[in-house]
This record gives C-alpha cells, structure tokens and sequence, in this order.
C-alpha cells in the first residue's frame, strides 16, 4: 500500500482477528479529498461546475472520445443512450446476457424488447448468434457488454451491426482502462458508457459517462439528463427529461481517480496473474483475446472440480469476500418470456465461474492467503 492511501482495508475490519478482503472496494489515491475541498471552497457543490467539465475532460483525454457527460451512474447514461437514439416500445434492442442487469434495465424504461444472447470462448458476445439474430429479429440496437474489463471479438461486432443497420452501444461499465488495438473500449461504437460505482476499478462513489463521437447526440443527452429545459427565461417543457446529471463534489472524485488508472490497471493484472500462479492446476482463468489489453477489473476463474458456492462460503468463513459470476439474463425469472440466442457457454461459466476478490489495495501476500484457503479445503 502507497503512504496516504485511503481504502477500506485502512480502517479496521476485524472479524476473528482476520482482516476482512473485499471484493472491489474504492481504492483513493489521494488527491481525491484535495479536489473535494476545492469545491468547498467555491461554494459549487452544486449545481455542476468545474470538475464536471474536468472529469469530463480526463475521460475524453484517456479514452479518445470527443464527447464525454458526466451522470449520476452507468444505468442512467445507457438509458439516455436509448433515448437519444428514439428506442422505444415496438423495438427490439439484443443485449449480451451475461452481464449486470444495469445493463438490461434501461431498455425496459423504454418499453423496448431485450433480446438476449450467448457468450463465447472469451465470455464476451457471441459473434454468430449475434448475426442469426441480427438477420431475424432486425434490431434497433445492440447492447454490448465488455465483461469483467474485456473486449470479445469487438471487430467483427462493429461490422456486423453495420452490415444489419443497428446502433451500437458499448456497455463498457466494467472496462475502463481496456484496449483492443490501441483504442479504448467504449469508443468503437455510436454511444458507450463507463460506471464509476463504488466497486469498479476507479470510482466516485456513484457515477457515470455517456461518451460518444456524436457531438449533437451528447448535446441532446446532456439536454435530456438535465430535465430536458427549453431555452426559456421561465421554464418551459416540449418534452420530458430526467435529474442525472453528476454533481461537481463527485467529478472532483473522480478527477483525483482518473490520474492513477494506469497505475490501477496494473495493479489489478499483477493480482490476476498472481491468482494465475497459484491457481491455474486446478482453475481456468478468463481468456483475454489477442491484441487486447484487458483491466482485469476482477479475477474470474472457472473451477475443474470445485464447488463455487463452497469456496465461496469457506472464504465468507475467513473474512474474505467472493462473488458468484453474473447469472445470465435468459436464466433471470424477470425474463423468462424473453427471446435469447444461446449455446450454454454463459449457464456453464455460471455454474463453475467465481469472482476473486480483486481490490488493488490488496497485497500479494492477501492474494496467497485467498489461494491457500481455496486449495486446502
Ligand atoms: C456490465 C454492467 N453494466 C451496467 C452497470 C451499471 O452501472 P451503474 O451501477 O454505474 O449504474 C454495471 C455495474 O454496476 C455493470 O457491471
């Protein structure tokens, strides 16, 4: 841990006498509060201000996006994404199903019709059942996750949804700080959206950016996300809008974040590839496809033969968090109508996957003592 470092495992989680190892927790680098206390000083906690347009700016400046908005959180920037595109009730929208259900639900706000489909040998989108159900179902637009920070077959992807004339946006909530041939995730498509929620790999507490090459369409999301205000002395509504919009003592956050992401993307591949070590006789680890540089934002593994759910709760019983892999949508009871193009791989990663606890405060020596519980029981 670097001197001055604020995390969670600093303040004293003591059960058993075991310190308590979180699965993602914040993790500040310590300007975080500096900034915070410059927004005091001027009296903007609200409404908006200068560490808006800085975060902002961060963003833009590390991804290559040429529009970025700040909002209260990821679900809410995918949902101005719909918006902004006229997604509605009558359209069909495919989303990847293994993901987060943030993901899913703001194409249900719009009364649109999720279509669900299967991962693949990276655990990313399917890229033939994407095209079966890009020719039948003719969608509107394609949900795509980047899961556990990783970009999948994202080439083909942006070809395929402009082969069948679907928009694409990038659910990069998990990927800040992954690359697939030199260019950000998030930026391949027409909208993407990072999270900056409190267990991804940089965070604001609560937050999230809507980034798009699109310039008016940003424009039009930052007007909706605002209550959707004519310019008027008064106010006056032609339409409706939405409060999502982040506030400054927040940006001022994640300003402080966005300067160490490179050093957190390195921390979090060092603990993979030291879960890599230790693990890999009796685990399969997330592949990550060539020419990417993926940001690890949780080590995820596949068991030969052990139980996830055991494992799970021997490590509970040593203070130490874990975390099942996301239960695909098509499995979800809220879907149990809906469409989905699948091939069993997301159902067996759930069945065999687990989440190990992947905190960048962690240290090496907190990463052996999670391998050896795991293989002495
Ligand atoms: C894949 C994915 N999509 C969407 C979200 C929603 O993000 P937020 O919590 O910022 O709304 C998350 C995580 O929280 C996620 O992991």
């Amino acid at each position: 841990m670097e001197n001055g470092e604020l995390t969670i495992e600093n303040v004293g989680n003591d059960f058993l006498g075991l310190k308590k190892i979180y699965l993602s927790p914040p993790h500040m680098s310590g300007n975080e509060l500096n900034y915070v206390k410059k927004v005091f000083e001027s009296n903007y906690i609200a409404p908006l201000g200068e560490y808006v347009d800085k975060f902002e700016e961060s963003v833009k400046s590390y991804t290559g996006t040429k529009n970025a908005l700040a909002v209260i959180n990821a679900t809410s920037a995918l949902h101005l994404a719909l918006r902004v595109l006229g997604i509605n009730s009558g359209d069909k929208v495919l989303v990847s199903t293994f993901t987060f259900i943030g993901g899913v639900s703001p194409v249900l706000y719009q009364g649109a019709e999720p279509v669900f489909i299967d991962a693949d040998e990276y655990w990313q989108m399917d890229v033939n059942l994407l095209e079966e159900a890009l020719k039948k179902e003719k969608p509107k637009a394609v949900i795509l996750a980047h899961l556990y920070g990783q970009l999948g077959k994202i080439d083909d992807i942006v070809y395929l949804c402009k082969k069948y004339g679907a928009y694409l946006i990038e659910d990069a909530a998990e990927s800040l700080g992954a690359f697939y041939k030199g260019k950000h995730s998030g930026i391949f498509g027409d909208f993407g959206v990072f999270s900056f929620n409190g267990n991804k790999i940089l965070t604001t507490s609560g937050g999230g950016m809507l980034v798009s090459n699109n310039e008016e369409w940003i424009k039009e999301a930052k007007f909706l996300s605002t209550q959707a205000k004519e310019d008027f002395p008064w106010y006056e509504h032609e339409t409706y809008g939405y409060n999502y919009r982040m506030s400054n003592v927040l940006a001022a956050i994640g300003v402080g974040q966005m300067e160490v992401i490179e050093k957190r993307v390195k921390r979090k591949r060092g603990i993979f590839e030291l879960y890599r070590e230790n693990l890999s006789d009796i685990a399969e680890f997330m592949p990550e496809i060539e020419h990417s540089r993926g940001n690890r934002w949780l080590t995820t593994l596949l068991f030969k033969d052990k139980e996830p759910l055991k494992v799970m709760e021997v490590l509970y019983k040593n203070n130490i968090e874990s975390r099942p892999l996301w239960k695909p949508m098509h499995m979800q009871p809220l879907f149990s109508n809906a469409k989905s193009y699948v091939n069993g791989k997301s159902e067996k990663y759930f069945n065999k996957g687990l989440c190990l606890p992947s905190g960048t405060a962690m240290s090496d020596d907190d990463v052996r003592r999670v391998c050896d519980i795991i293989r002495n029981f």
